[in-house]
């Protein structure tokens, strides 16, 4: 044991006001290593292994994270880093424009860097390579290939995520700007009762790689350091340079949702349908999945929180003969807005400022709780920072179940509908070491909003307390 400080601060008002309070405490020094026999369900590539005889793409955990910090990001690399772009809350301003701030250019240079040497149509057979000019530029989070129910697939690596309805797609209006019939509406809904998974994966470039090498070492047994004075893994805060980006499909097929036709068809082994019930089952089968989102997160110094969220759509009425031409941004985020209904009342509420959204994306699309950034199979009433600011692990090497032992990342009662204390901490801005807001979680250890990082400590958890996961549950509560 030895003792430490362990620093709160609360960044709750503009022009970087802050609160910090700092409590005396013993801090264990602490050591989950029990065992090093994790590294094998840690690293591995998939739930399933493919079937004999199968001769389509097989995914590869890329995890050979680089050992060394790969240094400045030259501006030629991270060029979004090098344009002129204002993160500052000014009060008395107009919330900023997508075109006058700049943003468009911010996003579509993340963009192009993600983009760069990839397939221009993202096709089944090559999907999202991790080599780029014959270096690694990619990697994957381990531990996300262990759960039966989420887990990795063999084909592309997906794991499985939020359900998403008709109405995410099309609106509760239907037929906002989309050619979409009632009749096929209906027929949709008869077809897919339950819905429409999400199976997405994500990846970190060298800079987020080397962070999470040192989170999970080669043992599979997370590191738990210190930074500023309280405990968090090893490796964390991500530093400048890193790149997430994340390629979200569904299997809502074009019929239902046009503006998907065209979209890259991954095959991908997941969850049956039930044939009378149309429910999704545990077991799974190969089946194709259309993109509908990409997602991208990167650390900008700039940024108040430090991180920039990005989302884009693909759209079949945007112009262009590549895949990453029809992905049109939806908008991007750096802050959760703490100053908008319902992190505030009604009365004291503004526009938010720290979501800047694309007024010209051309299809239907959802944003997020009260003008907050969202995506096109995101919660409408949440929003990408007030959900990835939940990424909070329990402590002592126990699984960490969400709304429980850590932060609600997926909603509670009256999520975006009420002023309140869980929406005042939901919608708040937090940066590493400090505790999700309100205090709640006080052990809990700061993942610098990877919620992938999250899913890899709970299965951890599983592993470290169990000895192995838990069993598939119905998906269709997933
Ligand atoms: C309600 C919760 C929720 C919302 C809203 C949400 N995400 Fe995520 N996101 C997740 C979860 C859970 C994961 C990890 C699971 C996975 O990737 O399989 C994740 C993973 C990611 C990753 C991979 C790295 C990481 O942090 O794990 C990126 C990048 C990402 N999301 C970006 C976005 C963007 C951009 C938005 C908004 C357009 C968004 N997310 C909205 C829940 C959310």
């Amino acid at each position: 044991m030895s003792g430490s400080t362990a620093c709160f601060r609360v960044v709750k008002y503009p022009l970087g006001l802050s609160l910090v309070f700092c409590l005396a405490t013993l801090l264990p020094d602490v050591s989950w290593a029990q065992t090093s026999s994790a590294s094998m369900p840690a690293f591995r590539n998939a739930l399933h292994a493919p079937p004999s005889g199968w001769n389509g793409p097989v995914f590869e955990l890329s995890d050979d994270y680089p050992t060394e910090h790969p240094g400045d990001c030259p501006e030629t690399e991270c060029t979004w880093l090098a344009l002129d772009v204002d993160f500052s809350v000014d009060f008395d301003a107009p919330p900023p424009d997508w075109y006058e701030g700049k943003w468009d250019q911010y996003i579509a240079r993340i963009l192009d860097y993600v983009k760069e040497g990839q397939d221009p149509q993202l096709s089944n057979d090559v999907g999202f390579q991790v080599d780029v000019g014959g270096e690694t530029r990619w990697f994957h989070v381990p531990w996300m290939a262990y759960d039966p129910t989420a887990g990795r697939e063999f084909i592309h690596g997906t794991t499985n995520e939020r359900t998403a309805h008709l109405s995410d797609f099309l609106g509760n209006g239907r037929g906002m700007g989309v050619h979409t019939l009632p009749s096929s509406d209906s027929a949709c809904e008869e077809e897919f009762p339950h819905g429409f998974e999400t199976w997405a994966v994500g990846v970190y470039n060298q800079w987020g790689g080397y962070s999470i090498g040192q989170v999970f070492p080669k043992s599979g047994v997370p590191a738990i350091g210190s930074y500023m004075g309280s405990p968090m893994p090893v490796g964390l805060p991500f530093s400048e340079g890193t790149v997430v980006a994340k390629f979200l499909t569904t299997n809502a097929p074009p019929k239902c949702v046009p503006y998907l036709e065209g979209s890259p068809e991954w095959q991908v082994h997941r969850h049956a349908i039930t044939p009378r019930s149309r429910e999704y089952a545990c077991f799974r089968r190969v089946q194709v999945s259309r993109l509908a989102q990409v997602d991208v997160a990167v650390i900008d110094e700039r940024s108040p929180t430090r991180w920039v969220y990005g989302t884009f759509g693909y759209s079949a009425e945007a112009e262009g003969d590549t895949v990453w031409d029809r992905l049109v941004p939806v908008g991007i985020q750096w802050g959760s807005d703490p100053w908008t209904f319902p992190a505030v009342p009604e009365s004291e509420s503004i526009p938010a400022r720290q979501s800047v959204l694309n007024p010209d994306i051309g299809i239907y699309e959802h944003f997020g709780c009260r003008g907050r950034l969202a995506g096109p199979v995101d919660n409408p009433m949440s929003s990408c920072m007030s959900c990835h600011g939940s990424a909070y692990a329990a402590p002592n090497g126990a699984p960490s179940v969400i709304g429980t032992n850590s932060p609600p990342a997926f909603g509670f009662d009256g999520m975006c509908t009420n002023y309140s204390q869980d929406n005042q901490n939901y919608f708040a801005n937090v940066v590493p070491p400090m505790g999700y807001s309100g205090g709640q979680f006080p052990n809990n250890l700061s993942l610098d909003t990877s919620l992938q990082l999250l899913v890899a400590f709970t299965q951890y958890g599983y592993f470290n307390t169990d000895g192995q996961p838990q069993a598939c549950t119905d998906p269709n509560q997933f």
